[in-house]
C-alpha cells in the first residue's frame, strides 16, 4: 500500500480534493455491551457492567446497558444499514459472558451462534468484520476472583479468544485483543469510574500487567490458530508538557507518557518495560506479579496498531498536586483543563494532536495502524421541522481529523484504515445514553434509527476514498 496524499489541484488541500492509500479500509465501531442489550438472553452470564451500572450513583440516571440499542435482535436491519452507508468494514465486540457465561469452563453455543449469524450477515453484504475479542465486560465471576489483579484472568482470556477463533476464525480476518486496557486498567481499577470501580493504584498497575500478558498469551494463540491480522488497540494518550521550554513540565509530561503510554508500548514492541517506569510500578507493587519471561510473551509480533483518538491531554508541574487517581505516580502534576472547542463529553478537539500522536508513533515503534476510534459527542436530535439531525460540528470534527490522519500519511505514517465512533448513539458507560457519539441517531424508546447528517457525509467520503470539494458524484 502507497503512503502518499494526493492533492489534486494545487493550493491548499483543505481547499482541495484529497485522497487516502488505495485499499484504506473504511470502518465504523461500535463494542458488545454498548449495543446489543438482551443482557440475560440465551445463556448470557452477568458482567462487570451489568453489575456496575445496577450499583445506584454509578453511571448517569441508573441507566444500563439491559436494551441498549437491542442491536442483538436487531443485528439484520443493522447490518443492511451500514451497508446502505457503505461501509467497508465494521469492528465490533464480542462478549465473553456470552461465550463462556462464567469466564472459564463450558462454553455456551447460543452465545457463539449469535457472533456466527452475524458474521455471515455482515459477509453477506461486503463488510468486513473486525473483531475485537475484549471491550472491557468481563465476565462477574472472573472479577469474584479478582478480575484482572488476578493472573489467572490472563490465562482465561487466551482460552476464550481460542474459543472464539475456532468459531470465527474461517471468516475473520483481523483480530484485536484488547481495547484500551489502559481505561480497563486505570479507570477500573485506579479512579474506578468505570467498572469495576475499584480505587488502587497498585490493583490499576498489576491490572495493566495481566491485561497486557492476557494480550500477548492470546496474541500467541490467534497467531497459531492461523489468525491473518492479530492486533491491540490502546488510546496512548496524546501528552505535551504545558509549556513545552520548561523542563518541569517536560519531565511532568515524561512520567504521564510513561505512565500512560510506554507502559503499553515499550513491552508491547521491545519487549520490556522502561526503568522509570518500573521504578513507579515498584512503589506500589513489589513487582513480583511481573514474572520472568512475561514481556517476551507481550513482545508476541502484532500486525497492527489499533489507535484510538479523541482529545489531547497537556500537564504541567505544580508541586503539592495529588496525584491523579487514573495516574499512578503523578503527584505534582497539573492536567489542564480543556480549553477552546470541547465537545459535548467535555473534550478538547484539537486534531493536531492526533498527527502528532501517529508521526511519534511511527517515529518511535515503526509499526503499521488503523484508528480504530474517533468521533465526538454533541447532544444532537432529529429537527422538528424536517426530521434531519443536522449534526455538522460533528461533521467538521471528523473532517478535521481525517485531515490529520492525511498529514500523519504525509510524514509517512503507514495508516490503513479508519473507523468512525460510533455506528450508533449507544450506551456510553458511566455517562449512560447521555452522550450521542453515533453517526446513526438512536431514539431508544422506539428504537428507531436515523442517519445524521455526518452518516451521509461519510458515506461520500468512503466513496471518493478521500475528502474535498464537490461530490463523489462529480469525481467519479
Ligand atoms: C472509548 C471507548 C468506546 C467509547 C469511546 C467514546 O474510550 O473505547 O467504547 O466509549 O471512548
Amino acid at each position: 500500500m502507497t503512503a502518499t496524499v494526493e492533492v489534486e489541484s494545487s493550493g491548499e488541500p483543505q481547499a482541495t480534493g484529497v485522497r487516502f492509500p488505495e485499499g484504506f479500509v473504511w470502518g465504523a465501531a461500535t463494542a458488545s455491551y454498548q449495543i446489543e442489550g438482551a443482557a440475560t438472553e440465551d445463556g448470557r452470564g452477568p458482567s462487570i457492567w451489568d453489575t456496575f451500572s445496577r450499583t445506584p450513583g454509578r453511571v448517569h440516571a441508573g441507566h444500563t446497558g439491559d436494551v441498549a440499542c437491542d442491536h442483538y435482535h436487531r443485528y439484520v436491519d443493522d447490518v443492511a444499514m451500514m451497508a446502505g452507508l457503505g461501509l467497508r468494514a465494521y469492528r465490533f465486540s464480542i462478549a465473553w459472558p456470552r461465550v463462556q457465561p462464567d469466564g472459564t469452563g463450558p462454553v455456551n453455543t447460543r452465545g457463539l451462534d449469535f457472533y456466527d449469524r452475524l458474521v455471515d450477515e455482515l459477509i453477506g453484504k461486503g463488510i468486513d468484520p473486525v473483531v475485537t475479542l475484549y471491550h472491557w465486560d468481563l465476565p462477574q465471576t472472573l472479577q469474584d476472583r479478582g478480575g484482572w489483579t488476578n493472573r489467572e484472568t490472563a490465562e482465561a482470556f487466551a482460552d476464550y479468544a481460542q474459543i472464539v477463533y475456532a468459531r470465527l476464525g474461517d471468516r475473520v480476518k483481523t483480530w484485536t485483543t484488547l481495547n484500551e486496557p489502559w481505561c480497563s486498567a486505570y479507570l477500573g481499577y485506579g479512579n474506578g469510574v468505570h467498572a469495576p470501580g475499584i480505587q488502587d493504584p497498585a490493583s490499576a498497575l498489576i491490572s495493566v500487567h495481566h491485561l497486557l500478558l492476557g494480550h500477548g498469551l492470546a496474541a500467541r494463540a490467534l497467531r497459531s490458530a492461523g489468525a491473518q491480522t492479530v492486533s491491540i488497540t490502546l488510546n496512548p494518550t496524546a501528552v505535551a508538557p504545558l509549556d513545552p521550554q520548561n523542563p518541569a513540565d517536560i519531565a511532568a509530561a515524561r512520567i504521564v507518557d510513561g505512565v500512560g503510554n510506554r507502559i503499553f508500548l515499550e513491552p508491547l514492541f521491545r519487549g520490556a518495560y522502561p526503568d522509570d517506569v518500573r521504578e513507579i510500578i515498584g512503589r506500589f507493587t513489589d513487582l513480583s506479579h511481573i514474572r520472568e519471561g512475561d514481556e517476551k510473551i507481550i513482545n508476541a509480533p502484532i500486525d497492527v496498531l489499533g489507535v484510538n483518538y479523541y482529545t489531547p491531554t497537556y500537564v504541567s508541574a505544580q508541586p503539592g498536586t495529588p496525584a491523579a487517581l487514573d495516574t499512578p505516580g503523578s503527584e505534582g502534576i497539573a492536567f489542564r483543563k480543556p480549553v477552546g472547542p470541547i465537545t459535548d463529553i467535555g473534550w478538547q478537539i484539537e486534531p493536531a494532536a492526533l498527527t502528532r500522536l501517529l508521526n511519534r508513533l511511527h517515529d518511535d515503534y515503526g509499526v503499521p495502524m488503523m484508528i480504530t476510534e474517533n468521533g465526538a459527542a454533541y447532544p444532537d436530535g432529529p429537527s422538528p421541522e424536517t426530521g434531519e439531525v443536522n449534526d455538522t460540528d460533528r461533521v467538521a470534527y471528523l473532517d478535521s481529523h481525517l485531515r490529520a490522519c492525511l498529514d500523519a500519511i504525509s510524514h509517512g505514517v503507514d495508516l490503513r484504515g479508519y473507523f468512525a465512533w460510533s455506528l450508533m448513539d449507544n450506551f456510553e458507560w458511566a455517562e449512560g445514553y447521555n452522550m450521542r457519539f453515533g453517526l446513526v441517531h438512536v431514539d431508544y424508546t422506539t428504537q428507531e434509527r436515523r442517519p445524521k447528517q455526518s452518516a451521509k457525509w461519510y458515506s461520500e467520503v468512503i466513496k471518493r476514498n478521500g475528502l474535498g470539494g464537490g461530490t463523489a458524484a462529480d469525481e467519479r
